[in-house]
């Protein structure tokens, strides 16, 4: 059966790797590399690695001569380096390197780095595998850069898809975004009440400076307008109290044209609220990853992007304020 190689790579991509860049110098002292996802191990006594580089590769003759190379298996936030080191630009140009076994280059911000002393090298089809023993290694702490379906990934831990959490029909409402986005945006809420009862205001205090600090100036018809997203009907007196605790300064005569702006004192408050919410997010996030964050945050974003029809003004920001959900 003749083999299509297109359908070949797209099925063996089907196999979730790392990404790593392998690097040498060449005998005239230049350094080389490339990125690889062939990258395995072999052995754990002696300690062993491999890798096939493409015969037509430009960098051939420096691997096969050089005896040494490092691997550096990449990290989350180097997808960009991943696409420099298989690129025709000069891939070293720029970087910050420090220099192992032979002065062979070695690169910084990744997950694990492992020098090598090349021990067999085979021939496989259109590749040579490269076998190395490890005479040094590194760990570092951070997340690592996946490659799946020809994609850059990350790795987050797989999510209980047995139902089993919400699987009896009294729960199904549980298992709603809706009842979710809620259930965290009502836990958030109950967490900062004692900071706005220390500082003395109300919840609809408290979105009507939210409000403001988004969009000061503006009129006290379109403030109201702002509020009421939150379910709260924002009235006259409402402004007054926070105008005598100068918290808002009101221009011109009252009524829905009067204009609002936030008082000196104001933004010191909001500045108050949005650290003391900020660590409780970061409470509340204890749980996740960075990479698990960074995605919640964006399939967050994609949700908002999504259901906000064309037509729709952004409920919680004035258009003239020009201010975005991104
Ligand atoms: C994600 C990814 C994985 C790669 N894996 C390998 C590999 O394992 N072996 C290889 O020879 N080339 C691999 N390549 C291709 C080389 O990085 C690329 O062809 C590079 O341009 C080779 O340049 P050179 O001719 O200077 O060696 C990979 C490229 C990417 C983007």
């Amino acid at each position: 059966m003749a083999i299509d190689s297109q359908q070949f790579r797209s099925a063996l991509g089907s196999f979730a790797t790392g990404i790593t860049i392998v690097t040498t110098r060449d005998k005239v002292g230049r350094d080389v590399g490339l990125t690889v996802n062939s990258f395995n191990s072999v052995s754990l006594d002696p300690p062993m690695v491999l890798w096939s580089l493409a015969k037509k590769s430009q960098t051939r003759q420096a691997f096969l001569q050089a005896g040494y190379f490092a691997v550096h298996i990449l990290a989350a936030d180097q997808s960009e380096l991943a696409t420099r080191f298989a690129s025709r630009m000069d891939r070293f140009s720029g970087l910050v390197l420090e220099r192992g076994e032979k002065e062979i280059p070695l690169l910084q911000g990744c997950a694990a780095r492992f020098q090598c002393k090349t021990v067999s090298c085979y021939e496989g089809g259109d590749h040579d595998i490269f076998v190395g023993e490890v005479v040094s290694f590194e760990h570092f702490d951070r997340p690592t850069l996946v490659f799946l379906g020809g994609r850059y990934a990350v790795a987050v831990e797989k999510p209980d898809l047995s139902g089993q959490e919400t699987n009896t029909s009294s729960d199904l409402g549980r298992n709603t975004l809706g009842y979710l986005f809620a259930r965290t945006y009502y836990h958030l809420r109950v967490r900062l009440r004692p900071e706005l009862a220390r500082l003395n205001l109300t919840e609809a205090d408290s979105f009507i400076l939210a409000a403001l600090a988004l969009n000061s100036p503006c009129t006290a018809h379109e403030l109201a307008d702002l509020v009421g997203v939150s379910g709260y009907q924002m009235t006259q007196q409402d402004m007054m109290r926070l105008a005598q605790r100068n918290l808002i300064d009101l221009r011109g005569s009252g009524g829905a044209d009067q204009v609002v702006q936030l008082a000196d004192a104001g933004t010191k408050i909001v500045l108050n609220i949005a650290s003391v919410s900020a660590a409780i997010e970061s409470d509340a996030v204890t749980d996740l990853s960075y990479t698990e964050i960074e995605l919640l945050k964006q399939m967050l974003r994609k949700i908002i992007r999504r259901t906000k029809a064309p037509w729709q003004k952004d409920p919680l920001v004035l258009e003239s304020s020009g201010v975005e959900v991104r």
